[in-house]
């Protein structure tokens, strides 16, 4: 059975653009983590034929707006389930999440403290200027200049307050993800190998 307090958690943060999802798809195959993307979770619900929450997350997202918690907390729970069922895994990378105290506390509270957040710290020009040009490819409702305004400003006054939450716990390890994609891993991996992570290695 599904103990999701036994689960290892490490939350990633950084503003829209800042290399997230980039980084986690790395981390997961040198360190056998899980990537569970709360922006992806929520793209694919929205997708789902049947879904009674389609329209709503798709006004939020495209509006830049943070979706309701209740939503986002029982995709993410659902997904960690699954992962230890099918495949018994137990170290996950939640990527995009929390981006709210409320988030924060709330995952806690019902699932699990993180071992520590990986926070991707990036200029505001530099998300801008990767935003745009992955929008000329994406597909995404919410690469474009309007969105992608309003996202900064949740990021600043929403999600960075959370991220100071946990540096006054000690919890978070910081990057700059201004770097190239290659020196930014390099340092991930100084992290992950400092936390002894890649013992899990050898028991999966
Ligand atoms: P989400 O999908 O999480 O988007 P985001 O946080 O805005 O971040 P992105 O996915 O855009 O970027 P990323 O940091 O993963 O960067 P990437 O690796 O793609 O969320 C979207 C929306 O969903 C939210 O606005 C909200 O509405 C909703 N949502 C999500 N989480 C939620 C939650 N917890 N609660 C409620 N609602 C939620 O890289 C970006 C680009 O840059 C790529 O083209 C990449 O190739 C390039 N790149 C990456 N790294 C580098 C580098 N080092 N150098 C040069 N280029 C780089």
């Amino acid at each position: 059975n599904f103990d999701p307090s036994e689960a290892t958690v490490v939350f990633v943060l950084g503003g829209p653009g800042a290399g997230k999802g980039t980084q986690c798809e790395k981390i997961k195959n040198d360190y056998k983590f899980v990537h569970l993307s709360a922006g992806d979770l929520l793209r694919e619900e929205q997708k789902r034929e049947g879904s009674e929450y389609g329209e709503l997350i798709q006004n939020y997202i495209r509006d830049g707006l943070i979706v309701p918690m209740e939503v986002t907390i029982a995709l993410l729970k659902n997904a960690m389930k699954e992962s230890f069922e099918k495949e018994n895994k137990t170290h996950f990378l939640i990527d995009g999440f929390p981006r709210k105290m409320d988030q924060a506390e709330k995952f806690e509270e019902t699932v699990v403290e993180p071992k520590f957040v990986l926070y991707f710290k990036c200029s505001e020009e530099v998300l801008l200027k990767r935003l745009l040009e992955r929008g000329e490819t994406s597909g995404r409702v919410d690469d474009n200049i309007e969105s992608i305004k309003k996202r900064f400003r949740v990021f600043e006054e929403t999600s960075l307050p959370v991220i100071e939450a946990y540096e006054k716990r000690d919890k978070v390890r910081q990057i700059n993800s201004e770097q190239t994609v290659e020196e930014v891993y390099s340092d991930v991996k100084k992290v992950f190998e400092s936390l002894g992570l890649r013992d899990h290695l050898f028991y999966t």
